[in-house]
């Protein structure tokens, strides 16, 4: 039996996960980059070179480099992660999201089948919690209404609803992992635990004053994305085609994250104060560590996602639990103190790299 994965999205945080899991697991991996004018692949640096790991250029908003892609490899499996993936910059970029996270999709499936590749390729789309958006029900689950609340996840609907449609059309094998908020040591600096715990670092070290973030009330289900990527492979074992939601089924603000984190480095925050004006105050020596600014608030915010895994724990056999909420925090922490302590002079410059980023240049 062909073992060959195509991955969009390769270069991603899961991308890189899923790489390294499917080549532990035997497979030929693919995955798709799109051409940029500097080479920044540094999380699947250690994979190029590997006898099974190639590499295609294409690019989501563009049909005919997919197809290309989709007709060369002939793929037994396509994980669809490749997404324009940040809630506030699909804000900002709604078109642009659109296309690549909604068409791109279709675009995906199309290219499947005009490559005559229905019946012997299976297709994960990567969803999203953020369907759920203004929650109708708490915890979510597979049968919880959606009620999409950012043009990210209007498009992400778009996707899951095509991917069905698709699979009932055509009898594919494709199917939705309807996944919760998933981090690492190796997510984009400019998400929210990444951004805390880069900046507890940061500030530990004595190289950033303090920390700007958003509505610190907002609650999420953060797991650990090394362990959400097998989710995705075990979606495609199945018997049938279904969806899935992959969570941990723990609750946490974004505020606690906070706390742990900068526990882990050795400050003691105590929260004070209310909406804006909210500040994390460092215990020991009362100073300022965390404010509240509104540059950090969304349009509408999707402030209370949470997770019953239980299909999946029942079902695919997966263990929601591998990772505590401590420990991710503790590992993401540990990553950070090393990865600063390395950055020497460069640091300050980078001080506010990532609140600058997520306003964006043109503001
Ligand atoms: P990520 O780190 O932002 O990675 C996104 C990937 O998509 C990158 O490889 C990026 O390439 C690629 N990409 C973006 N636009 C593209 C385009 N036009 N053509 C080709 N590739 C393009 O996201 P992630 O956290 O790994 O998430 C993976 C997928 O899961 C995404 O679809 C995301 O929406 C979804 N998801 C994530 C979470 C989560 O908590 N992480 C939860 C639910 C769903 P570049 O490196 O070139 O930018
Ligand atoms: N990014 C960011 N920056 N978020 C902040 C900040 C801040 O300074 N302050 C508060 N938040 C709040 C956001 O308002 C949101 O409610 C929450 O923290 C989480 O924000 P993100 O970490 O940016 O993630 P997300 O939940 O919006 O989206 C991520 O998870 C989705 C799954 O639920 C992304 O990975 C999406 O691609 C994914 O679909």
């Amino acid at each position: 039996m062909r073992k060959v994965a195509l991955i969009t999205g390769v270069t991603g945080q899961d991308g890189s996960y899923l790489s390294e899991f499917l080549l532990e697991k035997g497979y030929d991996v693919h995955g798709m980059i799109r051409r940029s004018s500097v080479d920044y692949r540094e999380r699947i640096a250690h994979l190029e070179g590997r006898p099974n790991f190639h590499l295609h250029y294409g690019d989501m908003g563009d049909s005919m480099s997919i197809l290309q892609v989709v007709s060369k490899v002939k793929p037994t499996e396509i994980y669809n992660l490749a997404a324009q993936s940040h809630v506030q910059v699909s804000f900002d970029s709604p078109e642009f999201t659109a296309d690549v996270d909604a068409t791109g999709v279709l675009r995906v499936l199309e290219a499947v089948r005009l490559c005559g590749l229905t019946q012997t390729c299976r297709i994960y789309q990567a969803s999203t919690s953020e369907l759920y958006g203004k929650v109708e029900q708490v915890p979510q689950n597979e049968q919880t209404p959606f009620h999409p609340y950012s043009p990210y996840a209007v498009a992400k609907l778009y996707g899951f609803w095509i991917v069905k449609e698709y699979r009932e059309a055509y009898g594919m094998y494709c199917c939705s992992g309807i996944l919760f908020n998933h981090e690492s040591e190796r997510r984009g600096e400019t998400f929210v635990t990444r951004k805390i715990t880069l900046a507890a670092a940061r500030i530990a070290q004595g190289k950033q004053d303090r920390l700007l973030l958003g509505n610190l009330s907002s609650l999420r289900d953060w797991g650990y994305a090394k362990d959400y990527v097998e989710c995705m492979w075990l979606i495609l074992q199945q018997d049938r085609p279904d969806d899935f939601v992959i969570a941990t089924g723990v609750q946490h603000s974004v505020r606690e994250f906070c706390y742990h984190a900068f526990r882990r480095v050795g400050i003691e925050l105590e929260f004070r104060g209310e909406g804006l004006d909210e500040q994390g105050i460092d215990k020991a020596t009362g100073r300022v560590l965390v404010e509240v600014s509104p540059d950090f608030y969304r349009p509408t915010d999707v402030v209370n996602l949470w997770g019953d895994p239980t299909k999946a724990r029942e079902i695919l056999g997966w263990n929601p639990s591998r990772t505590s909420f401590e420990d991710l925090v503790a590992l993401m922490v540990d990553h950070d103190m090393a990865k600063v302590a390395a950055e020497g002079a460069a640091a300050k410059v980078r001080t506010n790299l990532a609140e600058y980023l997520e306003k964006g240049i043109v503001k």
